[in-house]
């Protein structure tokens, strides 16, 4: 059954473009592993159909680095504001590796996606996984105060 979000074939290969692009920058003198991520946004705040890409930015001190996943959300946000919503996100690596969304990343998506939001990202027998972001972390952590 087609999922409400459900992309053409012409928008997820723009979106793949876009992130691998965005992977040809990968700052990542570190680990060598160059990633590239793409969001595809929803309407809120005239961002309808609009992608941003990001790539991993690496430190010496390791913990400080970006993801790809983050750096294309905070792009994202710093183009279309605070109410952007995401469609969906592609992940490339250039590497030819398996490259799910990390724990942290996923949470992040998380922020900004409703459950169906489409995640595209590479498999480790080199096609592409498609699946969403609510089957990639059903429990995500959310801030509930009184
Ligand atoms: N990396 C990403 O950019 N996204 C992920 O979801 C997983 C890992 C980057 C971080 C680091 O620069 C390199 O891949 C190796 O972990």
């Amino acid at each position: 059954m087609a999922r409400e979000a459900d992309l053409t074939p012409g928008e997820i290969a723009a979106l793949h473009e876009c992130a691998r692009a965005a992977a040809h920058n990968s700052y990542s003198p570190y680990s060598g592993f160059r990633v590239g991520a793409a969001v595809l946004l929803r309407s809120e705040g005239g961002a309808a159909g609009m992608m941003v890409a990001g790539t991993n930015v690496e430190n010496a001190s390791y913990r400080l680095t970006s993801c790809a996943e983050q750096a294309a959300i905070a792009a994202a946000v710093a183009q279309f504001g605070p109410s952007i919503r995401i469609r969906a996100i592609a992940v490339v690596n250039l590497n030819g590796s398996e490259c799910m969304p990390c724990g942290a990343c996923r949470q992040t998506i998380v922020e900004f996606a409703g459950p169906e939001a489409e995640v595209f990202y590479p498999s480790a027998s080199g096609g592409v996984v498609s699946t969403t972001i609510g089957a990639l972390l059903p429990e995500a952590f959310q801030l509930k105060s009184d």
